[in-house]
């Protein structure tokens, strides 16, 4: 049986009758930039997220990009975050002017250490990026002590993990929630996926949304007037219309997930190989990812491709191990956790639309590879 890793067909089959009307009205009245659909988007997305406001952007690249260059970093600036992440959440860093300092991840769930964290900061440091990776929150409740102690923005990188929530301090937190700022990606392969590229910055501070709405907006808040250099990043209209309609399915498309995942969870406890991802009892997964550790991790995926199963590699080189940041000095074995989970990791497929009998398959090819 062909398994992918994702399908977006299946998805799309299944909204098409929702999509393709949003989608045509904005054709319809020709409104492409900054139509009314941007904001009725970020209206929703402010409210599912608990947060006061919501700007869109053109990419959760951006989403990053912009709060960082907010910080006007100075040479020398350092920004703590993790290695084990898609590139953009470092790259932001370095593209904002400020240097990208690594520290080690939690083996468990994959997040950043905050006790790594606390040892890292240095008066040179401005701010921390935490990743919410896969799906599940970072721990809140530890990192927001440590930006409040030494005066440091928190920008929650929430691209993996729109809708997901933590239980702190007794009360369920939405990603994005409590942080200073908070990112999101609507990549297509996200749990909400635009029809390209599309992002958003989330928060409760109304300075900074004026400024991260000029930022995006070439640094001016009337046409032709700028008060600071800023970017073309807004979000299109077009994809904004997408995004309202699939907003709809967002919950019932993670809960789907989440009981792959449990079911996936269920086939692999005990085993003696294969490991299954660890959710902190504090948090609800929302599961854009169900990554494994394995051992002979390269092996099974030869085996996965040769049965036909879609299965990927998040992520192979720590940041910190990747030739663009050989200046900055790091060397092999200096965040063993996060080197080790590179060498050990593979996920599995886990979207929505997974039929019992597809995951059957998988399941079947991963034991089959270890008995
Ligand atoms: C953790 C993380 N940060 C940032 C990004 C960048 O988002 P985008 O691809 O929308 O620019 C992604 C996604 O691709 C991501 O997974």
């Amino acid at each position: 049986m062909n398994v992918p890793l994702l399908d977006l067909v299946a998805q799309y089959r299944s909204i098409k009758d929702e999509v393709l009307p949003a989608i045509m009205a904005v054709i319809e009245r020709q409104a492409f930039i900054m139509g009314a659909e941007v904001g009725q988007l970020e209206s929703a997305v402010a409210a599912l997220s608990n947060t006061r406001h919501a700007v869109a952007c053109a990419s959760g690249t951006d989403a990053l990009l912009l709060p960082l260059k907010a910080l006007e970093l100075q040479p020398g600036d350092e920004v703590i975050t993790t290695p084990f992440t898609f590139f953009a959440t470092a790259g932001a860093i370095h593209n904002a002017g400020g240097t990208p300092v690594f520290v080690d991840i939690d083996a468990a769930t994959f997040n950043i250490d905050p006790a790594a964290v606390e040892a890292a900061v240095t008066p040179r440091t401005r701010g921390i990026v935490a990743v919410h990776l896969f799906g599940q929150m970072a721990p809140m409740e530890a990192l927001l002590p440590i930006a409040a102690r030494h005066g440091l923005a928190l920008i929650e990188d929430a691209a993996q993990s729109i809708g997901a929530r933590r239980k702190v301090d007794g009360a369920w937190r939405m990603a994005g929630e409590l942080g200073t700022v908070g990112t999101l990606s609507f990549f297509p392969s996200k749990n909400l996926g635009a029809y390209g590229d599309a992002g958003m910055m989330i928060t409760q501070d109304e300075a900074l949304a004026g400024r991260l709405r000029r930022l995006r907006l070439h640094g001016g808040s009337r046409e032709y007037f700028h008060d600071e250099v800023g970017f073309n990043s807004r979000l299109d209209t077009l994809q904004a219309a997408v995004l309202l309609a699939k907003l709809a399915h967002l919950a019932e498309w993670s809960a789907a997930r989440a009981r792959h995942a449990a079911r996936y969870t269920k086939a692999f406890t005990g085993h003696p190989d294969v490991c299954p991802p660890r959710t902190d009892p504090a948090n609800e997964h929302i599961f854009n990812q169900y990554t494994l550790r394995v051992p002979r991790r390269d092996e099974l995926q030869a085996h996965l491709k040769e049965k036909h199963i879609g299965n990927s590699i998040y992520y192979p080189l720590s940041l910190h191990l990747q030739p663009c940041f050989a200046h900055l000095g790091y060397a092999k074995g200096s965040l063993p956790a996060s080197e080790t989970a590179s060498a050990q990791v593979i996920s599995l497929p886990v979207f929505p639309e997974l039929t019992e009998a597809q995951q059957q398959a998988v399941i079947d090819a991963v034991l089959g590879f270890y008995a």
